[in-house]
């Protein structure tokens, strides 16, 4: 059973200066709740539970987002807004929460790479929040974890992306076991159109065994001169032990300016008309 979820959360989040100049991208809110909010209620429908969250500085914001804030629920106490907190306050009793931090940025690989003494020598997630994700029947992250308990190794998300965008993701070769699942058999971050072998790309949710550490360990500079994640799945996929899985549902990219809205745009149909 996958019971541990990382959210790497350590990056400045520059595409959406000046926001993100004193908050974490990851606190930017679609409506009322944070993108980590949304993120947090994914990995709890799957069951994960155990949570690491890696963090950087100026992201003191994402651990009190998790603690108790005594004065502000004081002075709502009692009172009809005391239901607005109701959500978050379930999240901080279903998880246990580890906070580390990456005092330098290295790639999204040396992100995950600090969540080592998180993880009980298991299988575990990652999920990058702004990638804002939504089935209401079963999550991206609970389909993933069905897709791990079958085939017992590494899992990217994916999804087919226009051939223009291949430079913003990491793209998967593979061949196909099943209607929406592929044995990857290479996988590269972030190639030019010119030179990308398909347009199926790796979203933000991952299923990683634990030997990536290690690979990780192992894994030169890459794209960016960072440590990229997408090579170490790289080392897996070539030994056979990583597949892909597209996912079903929808996908926003927050990151960006347009994905940002689209949330906002659904959410507000979805949860407050
Ligand atoms: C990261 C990964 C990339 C993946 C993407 C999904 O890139 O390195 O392989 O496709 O997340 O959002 P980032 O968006 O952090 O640059």
């Amino acid at each position: 059973m996958i019971k541990t979820c990382i959210f790497p959360a350590a990056g400045y989040g520059t595409r959406f200066l000046p926001a993100t100049k004193t908050l974490p991208k990851e606190m930017l809110p679609i409506l009322d709740k944070p993108l980590i909010h949304y993120a947090m209620e994914e990995a709890i429908e799957a069951g994960l539970t155990n949570i690491g969250i890696i963090t950087g500085r100026t992201k003191r914001a994402l651990e009190d987002y998790f603690d108790i804030s005594y004065e502000i629920e004081d002075a709502i106490k009692g009172s009809e807004k005391e239901k607005l907190l109701s959500d978050v306050r379930r999240q901080m009793e279903v998880c246990n929460f580890t906070f580390t931090r990456q005092r330098k940025m290295n790639g999204l690989g040396d992100a995950i790479n600090h969540a080592r003494y998180m993880v009980n020598n298991e299988a575990f997630g990652v999920i990058l929040a702004d990638d804002l994700c939504v089935n209401d029947e079963c999550g991206v992250m609970s389909q993933m974890v069905k897709a791990y308990e079958k085939y017992r190794c590494s899992v990217v998300a994916l999804m087919e992306v226009p051939n223009k965008d291949t430079k913003k993701y990491g793209i998967i070769e593979g061949v196909k076991l099943e209607k929406n699942i592929y044995k990857i058999t290479d996988m590269v971050e972030k190639p030019d159109p010119k030179d990308a072998k398909t347009n199926l790309a790796i979203i933000g949710r991952y299923i990683l065994t634990p030997d990536i550490f290690d690979i990780l360990d192992n894994t030169p500079a890459g794209k960016g001169g960072e440590i990229q994640i997408t090579d170490a799945l790289n080392t897996q996929a070539k030994e056979g032990r990583c597949i892909g899985l597209v996912f079903s549902g929808l996908r926003f990219d927050c990151g960006s300016v347009e994905g940002f809205f689209e949330a906002t745009k659904y959410f507000y149909e979805r949860d407050f008309k």
